[in-house]
């Protein structure tokens, strides 16, 4: 080998463990805000019209939007404007709005995709946190994208680990939301 090519190989070497070190760093990075938050969804059934936060707005030709499809709510779309609390409790003070939809789209088992935000209108927090990603509702947990904030999450990026912290029939969930940011201005 001559010394050039010996030279060459050494940068490479280096360039390549520079590049795994600093993707090592990126995965260890402490989050520089992290907020866990609870949210509440009554879907509608027919019967709760006065209580219901959500709603089934499409559903497969073989369903209709007062039943969850069948299998596994395939196809089903659902909007919901769901309140968001600090604590597990639905009856506790709203501290903001979780609005976006959910529809499922794996027929052999529950899985979900995710479109919302979480909308902040108090004197304490302002502004909107905003998620997307598939939901693999049969994990304990599962990481939905950050992609991005206004206002007082201005910019924002992360990961946000979501729960199902209550589950009742087919008319009642609770998540936990860990939301981790790794950008904040
Ligand atoms: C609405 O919610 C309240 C409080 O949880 C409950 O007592 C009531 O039965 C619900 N009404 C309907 C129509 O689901
Ligand atoms: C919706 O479908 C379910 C069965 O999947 C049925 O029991 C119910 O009556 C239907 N509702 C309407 C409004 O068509
Ligand atoms: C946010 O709060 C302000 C002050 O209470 C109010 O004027 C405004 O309409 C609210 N915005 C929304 C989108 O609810």
């Amino acid at each position: 080998m001559t010394a050039t090519k010996l030279i060459l190989a050494l940068l490479l070497f280096l360039l390549i463990s520079s590049s795994i070190a600093n993707s090592k760093k990126i995965r260890g990075r402490k989050p520089c805000k992290r907020l866990v938050l609870y949210f509440h969804d009554i879907i509608y059934n027919g019967k709760n019209a006065k209580n219901a936060t959500s709603a089934i707005v499409g559903s497969p030709a073989w369903g209709n939007r007062t039943n969850l499809a069948v299998p596994n709510r395939f196809g089903d779309m659902v909007i919901f404007d769901d309140p968001i609390t600090l604590d597990n409790n639905f009856r506790s003070t709203p501290i903001g709005r979780a609005q976006g939809f959910y529809l499922y789209d794996k027929k052999e088992i529950l899985t979900a995709w995710f479109g919302f935000s979480f909308v902040f209108n108090s004197t304490q927090l302002k502004g909107t946190i905003n998620f997307a990603g598939a939901d693999d509702i049969m994990k304990t947990t599962r990481d939905l994208s950050v992609i991005g904030g206004t206002g007082d999450f201005f910019m924002t990026r992360g990961m946000a680990t979501l729960m199902t912290d209550a589950y009742e029939d087919d008319r009642y969930f609770r998540l936990r939301v860990d939301v981790k940011l790794y950008e904040c201005y």
